[in-house]
């Protein structure tokens, strides 16, 4: 059994006012033992750029060292996975943009979904390597993204898709939809995911 402590958030919540960010209010409260917080409209993931997609091939893919220039265009993307590893549960908070994650946010799930670091090939299958571990999904749209419309939502069913991948054994997500298209009923969506958000760490809590 892999001892794991910590809680990583990882939120993206720029906005001033942001209601995503009261939703991760909520869950802080909620939740027990040491949290590491990275905010990605503070710390601006790096993205693939030609060094880097470079790097990590050679090192991922092809198994040769990186040199120290290599290791240094590295090192952001390195420290974020060390992060997801380093970790026993990771909440992920952002609001919806564009039918999908924002940018910084899906640079940060390329940085983390490594080869050989949080996933592999095994006997020709792709294999997650971060069993032990849960993840909980926090979003907020301002449209309609399930049921009927669940169709246009490349956003939460990206980001579960990614925990997934890399092998994370629970995956919860928690949606606030058409608070902008239905904002006499916002208030009510908003407190449905607080209650959601709760249960999921209380089940958490109760399984350590
Ligand atoms: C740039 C941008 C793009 C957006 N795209 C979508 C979208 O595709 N679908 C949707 O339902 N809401 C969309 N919205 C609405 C936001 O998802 C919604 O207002 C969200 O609750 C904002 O979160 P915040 O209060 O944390 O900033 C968009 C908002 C912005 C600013």
């Amino acid at each position: 059994m892999i001892e794991l402590a910590n809680t990583l958030l990882v939120r993206y919540t720029p906005r001033t006012g942001s209601r995503t960010a009261r939703l991760v209010d909520h869950a802080l409260e909620r939740l027990g033992g040491p949290v590491a917080e990275l905010d990605l409209a503070v710390t601006e993931p790096e993205l693939f750029d030609s060094r880097r997609i470079d790097a990590y091939t050679q090192r991922n893919y092809g198994g040769q060292p990186l040199d120290a220039d290599q290791a240094a265009a590295m090192a952001q993307m390195d420290a974020f996975t060390q992060q997801v590893i380093d970790a026993r549960q990771v909440v992920l908070a952002f609001p919806v943009y564009n039918f999908s994650v924002p940018g910084a946010v899906k640079a940060w799930i390329d940085a983390v979904v490594q080869k050989n670091r949080t996933w592999t090939i095994n006997g020709g299958n792709y294999t997650g390597l971060m069993q032990g571990r849960r993840a909980l999904v926090i979003a907020t749209a301002g449209g309609p993204l399930s049921g009927d419309f669940a169709h246009l939502d490349h956003a939460v069913s990206l980001a579960r898709k990614q925990f997934e991948f890399m092998g994370f054994d629970r995956t919860d997500t928690v949606l606030a939809e058409r608070i902008n298209a239905e904002p006499d009923k916002a208030d009510d969506a908003l407190a449905a995911a607080r209650r959601s958000i709760a249960a999921v760490i209380d089940t958490w809590n109760s399984a350590d």
